[in-house]
C-alpha cells in the first residue's frame, strides 16, 4: 500500500512515499482503505521533532513512522469480533497517528463512526482532531451554556472554524479574531462579531466574555485575562509553560479560571459532531486539497499557520 513515511526529524521533505505492506487486522480490528486524511499542526511539530514529542516518541530518530491523527474511508474487511461495522460502510475516524497511509487498521471500539451522510470523504476526513478540539474545549472544559459570550481566538483554523460553529450550535453568542482576509468566512460560520486583529487587539477593548477559546496559541494568558468576565473561563489547547504562574496567580485573586485540553478522540464525540453536520449546523472549511504523493507541499503549506480551514490529503 502506498504510505507517507519519515525516517528522521527535520523539514518537509523527510516525508517520503513507500509501499508498505497492508496492515493485517486482529480479531477486533476494521481495515480501512482511506479516501482522505487531514494535515493537522500536531504533524508538521512532530515532524520537526519539537522537543516533548521528542520525548514521547523518540529522542534521535522518530518511532511513529506514519503520522495523520484522522480520516475518512471505506470499511474493506472486518475481523471476526467485530460487530458494529460492516464491510462498505463509509466511516470517519481519529487516530493516534498513522492516518498517512492507503490502508488503516483500527479497533471497532476506538474514534470510529459512521461519516456524515451529508459530508464527502474530503469534508469528513476535515473533522475528527479539529473538531473534537473544539467540542471537547467548548463543552467540556468552558462548560458552555446559553447565552454564553464566547471569543475564538484563531477562528479562521481549523480548530477555530469549528469552535465559532459549535459555540454557536451549543447556545454561544461568538465574537471570532482573524486577519483581514478571513472575516467575512469567520461572519459566515455564524460569529456575531468579528475583530480583525492587524487593526484591533481585542484585550484592550473592554469587552469581557464568558469563554474565551485559544485556538491558535499565539497569545499568553497574561495577554487574555483582561477579556474574561469575573467568572470567565480561558480554555487553550496550546498551553505554554511561561503562562502557570500567572494562571494560579489569576485563580487565587479573582473568579477567573485556566483549562488546558489534550484532545482525547472518541466515537461519542464524532457521534455528537455528525449530528451537528446531519443538522446543518456544521460544516468543514477546506483551504487546500493535495494528492497523497504532493505530502511536502501540503506540509509546507500548513506549516505557515495561515489556513483557511482545513489541509486535506486525497488517496
Ligand atoms: N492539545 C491538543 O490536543 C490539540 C489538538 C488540536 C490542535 N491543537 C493546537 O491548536 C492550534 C490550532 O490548530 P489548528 O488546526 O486550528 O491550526 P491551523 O489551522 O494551522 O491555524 C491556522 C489559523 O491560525 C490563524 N492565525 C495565525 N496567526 C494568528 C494570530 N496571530 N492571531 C489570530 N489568528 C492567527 C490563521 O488566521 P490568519 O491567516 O487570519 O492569520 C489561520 O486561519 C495548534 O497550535 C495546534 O497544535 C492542539
Amino acid at each position: 500500500m502506498k504510505t507517507i513515511v519519515y525516517e528522521r526529524y527535520g523539514n518537509p521533505d523527510v516525508l517520503q512515499i513507500k509501499d508498505l505492506e497492508t496492515p493485517v487486522i486482529k480479531s477486533n480490528e476494521v481495515l480501512i482503505k482511506v479516501r482522505a486524511c487531514s494535515v493537522n499542526p500536531i504533524d508538521w511539530k512532530i515532524r520537526k521533532g519539537f522537543l516533548p514529542g521528542r520525548l514521547l516518541l523518540g529522542l534521535f530518530k522518530p518511532r511513529m513512522r506514519i503520522l495523520g491523527f484522522d480520516m475518512a474511508g471505506i470499511v474493506e474487511s472486518i475481523g471476526k469480533d467485530v460487530s458494529l461495522f460492516s464491510d462498505g460502510d463509509e466511516v470517519f475516524c481519529g487516530t493516534m497517528g498513522g492516518s498517512y497511509a492507503e490502508y488503516v487498521a483500527i479497533p471497532e471500539t476506538a474514534a470510529i463512526t459512521l461519516k456524515p451522510a451529508n459530508m464527502t470523504f474530503e469534508e469528513a476526513a476535515a473533522v475528527p482532531l479539529a473538531a473534537v478540539t473544539a467540542l471537547q474545549a467548548l463543552r467540556n472544559k468552558a462548560n458552555i451554556r446559553n447565552g454564553h459570550q464566547v471569543l475564538v481566538h484563531g477562528a479562521s483554523g481549523g480548530v477555530g472554524t469549528f469552535g465559532v460553529q459549535i459555540a454557536k450550535a451549543l447556545g454561544g453568542e461568538v465574537t471570532g479574531v482573524t486577519s483581514t482576509h478571513n472575516l467575512e468566512l469567520v461572519a459566515s460560520l455564524g460569529a456575531t462579531k468579528v475583530i480583525d486583529y492587524t487593526k484591533e487587539d481585542f484585550a484592550t477593548n473592554d469587552q469581557t466574555y464568558d469563554i474565551v477559546f485559544d485556538a491558535v496559541g499565539k497569545s499568553s494568558f497574561y495577554h487574555y485575562k483582561s477579556s474574561l468576565t469575573q467568572n470567565g473561563v480561558y480554555v487553550t489547547a496550546t498551553p505554554r509553560i511561561s503562562d502557570a504562574i500567572p494562571i494560579i496567580c489569576t485563580s487565587m485573586g479573582t473568579g477567573k479560571k485556566s483549562k488546558t485540553l489534550l484532545t482525547n478522540a472518541n466515537s461519542d464525540d464524532l457521534i455528537f459532531i455528525r449530528d451537528l453536520v446531519e443538522t446543518g449546523q456544521l460544516r468543514s472549511i477546506i483551504d487546500k486539497r493535495y494528492e497523497y504523493n504532493q505530502i511536502v507541499q501540503a506540509h509546507q503549506y500548513a506549516e505557515k499557520e495561515h489556513s483557511k480551514g482545513k489541509v486535506i490529503i486525497a488517496f
